[in-house]
């Protein structure tokens, strides 16, 4: 066994784990934080993705002892006093989710990417998130969603509402 200390949204936990221990399991199975779902365990869904000292990381492919010492954000830690963040409330309205198993992780992928990027457009959008997979949506809304949290007109949305037949239009 090994100690480790990890802040996880803003709470340090101190455990003694084995070396082979995945984060995503230490996440899910120790400290009971199950919004951070296991979709693969091989490193190819993105579905665990978590923030690790700032970087977006598939927790099912670091150690849990990689995370001693370092601060993990899950989507747990986003909302704050029941508020979701910009990025979570664009996934919403923009309708980015069906059964919501890929979610968290294309959240937490995406969170990344707005932080380098703060307007990426489509493409970077989905070459940031292909190592994330949605088996429902098709991505076109998850597209729009990030690009809408991103303050930018998702292609496709509903033009902004024009004015009332009758209504004077000053230039
Ligand atoms: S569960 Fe980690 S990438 Fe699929
Ligand atoms: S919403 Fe079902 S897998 Fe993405």
């Amino acid at each position: 066994m090994t100690r480790i200390s990890v802040n996880v949204d803003g709470t340090t936990y101190e455990d003694d784990v084995e070396p082979r221990l995945l984060l995503a399991h230490y996440l899910r199975d120790r400290l009971g934080l199950t919004g951070t779902p296991i979709g693969c365990d091989t490193s190819n869904c993105g579905a665990c993705t978590v923030d690790l000292d700032g970087a977006s990381v598939k927790s099912c492919s670091v150690l849990a002892v990689q995370a001693d010492g370092r601060a993990v954000t899950t989507i747990q830690g986003l909302a704050k006093d029941g508020e979701w963040t910009p990025l979570q409330r664009a996934f919403h309205e923009q309708h980015a989710l069906q059964c919501g198993y890929c979610t968290p992780g294309m959240i937490m992928a995406a969170r990344d990417l707005l932080r380098e990027n703060p307007h990426p457009d489509p493409d970077e959008i989905r070459q940031a998130l292909e190592g994330n997979l949605c088996r429902c949506t098709g991505y076109q809304n998850i597209v729009r969603a990030v690009l809408a949290a991103s303050g930018q007109q998702a292609p496709g949305a509903a033009p902004a509402p024009g004015p009332e037949v009758g209504e004077e239009v000053s230039a």
